[in-house]
Parts: C-alpha cells; structure tokens; sequence
C-alpha cells in the first residue's frame, strides 16, 4: 500500500463490513494516533462514532482546551469528561510505574464505558493503537517491555469490541494518511504523547502540585526548542520530573529543590532512537528559564542516553 486513498478506501470498508450498524465509542488522546484513527472511522460510519476525551489531569499545560478547539475544527463529535480529580484519587501513593499504568488503563475504560452507557451504549472502542505499541507490549513477538497503554492493562470484563485501524502502522505513515485526510500540518507535526501523559514523567507519586512543576517546565522548554527552529526536526522533546530533590542556594538561602530532566531524541520509528545534540545557548536558556520562572525548581539536567539502552519515556 502507498497508503494514500486506496489504503484508506480499503480500511474505511474494513471498519463498516466490522461495525455494521453498531455504535463505536473512541477514547481521544490528544495525539496523533488517535485523531487519525477517528477521521478515518468517521468517514466509514459517520455519526456513529461518539468520541470522548478524557482530562485525566496529566495533560500538558493547556493541551486540554487546545486540542478540544482542534477536534471541533475537525468536525469530530466529542464528548468532554474532567475525570482529573477521579484519576488522582485513584493514583494517590503509588509509584511503581507498571502500577501506574494499570490503573490509569483501567480507569480510563471504566470513564468510557460509564460515558457509552450515557451516550445509550457502544459496541465497539476505536484505539490508536500502532505497531510499536503491539510489539513492544509483547504481541508482536517482542518480549513485554512495559504494558502500553492502548494494548495492556485493558480490563478482562471489558465489553466491546476493540478496533485498531492503524495496527500495522509506524508513526510516520500515521502522519501521511492524515495528511491524505486532510488534517493540518501543525497538529499532524507534534510529538508523540503517550497515553498515560505526564504519569510516564512525572516519576514517583502523582500529586497534582508536582504534575503542575513538569507542565510549566515542559512548556518552557518546548517553547524555547520551537523558537531556535529545532521542534520539527525532533522526534520527541520533554521534560521528565525525577523523584530526587538536592540541596541548592538562591542568593543566601539554601534550597531544597526538584529536579527537572530534559529529553530530545530523533527516531524513525520510536524502536530505536539517538538523543539529540542540542545547542548550548538553548540548554542555557531552557535551564535558566526553568529555574527563575519554576521556583520548586533548583536543578535542570540533560539525558544524554540513545534507546536502547534506554527507553525514550522516563518512567
Ligand atoms: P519508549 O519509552 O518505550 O516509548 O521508548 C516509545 C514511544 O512510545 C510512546 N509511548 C506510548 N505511546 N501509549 C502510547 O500511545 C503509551 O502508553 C506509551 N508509552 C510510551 C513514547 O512516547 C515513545 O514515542
């Protein structure tokens, strides 16, 4: 496949042969994967397709409001759940990442079916699931990794049908099937988010006060890698939160301050991935930044790991 219009002809009759009359319910992200994966499904069965988008409060800073404006410009029929305080409660003291995972999934299903159940009922749960995601979480042959958040952590009495239009995709070719669907540059452009969000960045407990440090220092820092021209030639660019805080100084008062992580990789593919030399001036700047406008605060380092060894989320 060229993965033009034949490829999604091919895959929009794929779903309406699956769906019939049925009812599909999609749980966006935010993310690409998501979004093309609604487009194309609104093409094949229309106003059956119910989309809901979760705030389970471990967006970026603003993306909620941002993304809402981009689904409506794209004509997608979504439902707004503010499930943050719910998903907050619900990870209150945990930190083993796996952990994390599992009860984020969980959650997540069980707000999408209690919003089917309002919408009067679905039959099917449209995921944006792409290949990396299949062989990393150990069905495509691949040992299990980590549990992905579209592929694990499903709950077992989960009661509709799973659909997965973009399975066998990698990231790039996600992108240019939404560019054949007509979706804007700008938003196709955007690093990959994982489901989880801030969860996988913000390393031990989940508190909302610590989520807010890593959403100003992320937006800080990528606003800073748009400005020196350098956000699209990157794979993925963020800021990790680590569970270490060290002894600082701000004129004579000594500090006991969070850490901030800066991560920038290229990739093709996410499998695999080099992290990115990025200028001096802009480490500087970015760092700087950080610590007079994020007073919590005191120590900004950079990851200079390529995967593997490690992987590209701090978790
Ligand atoms: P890692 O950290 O395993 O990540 O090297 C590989 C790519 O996958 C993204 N990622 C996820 N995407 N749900 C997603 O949709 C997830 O649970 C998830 N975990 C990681 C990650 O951002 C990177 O692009």
């Amino acid at each position: 496949w060229t993965l033009g219009n034949e490829w999604i002809d091919h895959e929009i009759e794929k779903i309406r042969a699956k769906v019939g009359g049925g009812k599909v319910i999609c749980g966006l992200s935010g993310g690409v994967d998501s979004t093309v994966s609604a487009v194309i499904t609104q093409r094949a069965v229309g106003s059956q397709l119910h989309c809901i988008f979760v705030d389970h409060g471990m967006l970026r800073k603003d993306e909620g409001r941002q993304v809402m404006e981009t689904y409506r410009s794209l004509n997608l029929n979504v439902h707004f759940v503010d499930a943050s305080e719910r998903f907050l409660t619900a990870l209150a003291g945990v930190t083993e990442p796996e952990r994390k995972r599992k009860i984020i999934g969980e959650l997540f299903i069980r707000v999408f079916e209690e919003e089917a159940r309002r919408l009067g009922g679905s039959d099917w749960l449209l995921q944006g699931t792409i290949y990396p995601d299949v062989v990393e979480s150990g069905h495509g042959g691949g040992g299990v990794i980590k549990s992905h958040h579209n592929v694990g952590g499903l709950p077992d009495d989960m009661k509709m049908g799973l659909l997965e239009p973009l399975r066998d995709l990698f990231k790039d070719e996600v992108r240019r099937v939404g560019k054949v669907l007509g979706i804007a540059p700008h938003f196709l452009g955007r690093h990959p988010f994982p489901g989880p969000g801030l969860a996988v960045r913000c390393l031990g407990e989940l508190k909302k006060e610590r989520l807010d440090i890593l959403r100003e220092a992320d937006a800080i820092f990528i606003e800073e890698t748009r400005k020196a021209g350098l956000y699209d030639s990157i794979w993925q660019a963020f800021c990790a939160l680590l569970p270490v805080r060290s002894v600082g100084v701000v004129g004579d008062v000594r500090t006991y301050g969070e850490t901030i992580a800066l991560r920038a990789v290229s990739s093709l593919d996410a499998m695999t991935a080099e992290w990115v030399h990025l200028p001096y001036e802009l480490l500087d700047t970015v760092s700087r930044r950080i610590c007079n406008e994020v007073p919590q605060v005191n120590r900004v380092v950079l990851d200079v790991t390529s995967k593997p060894p490690a992987t590209i989320e701090w978790e």
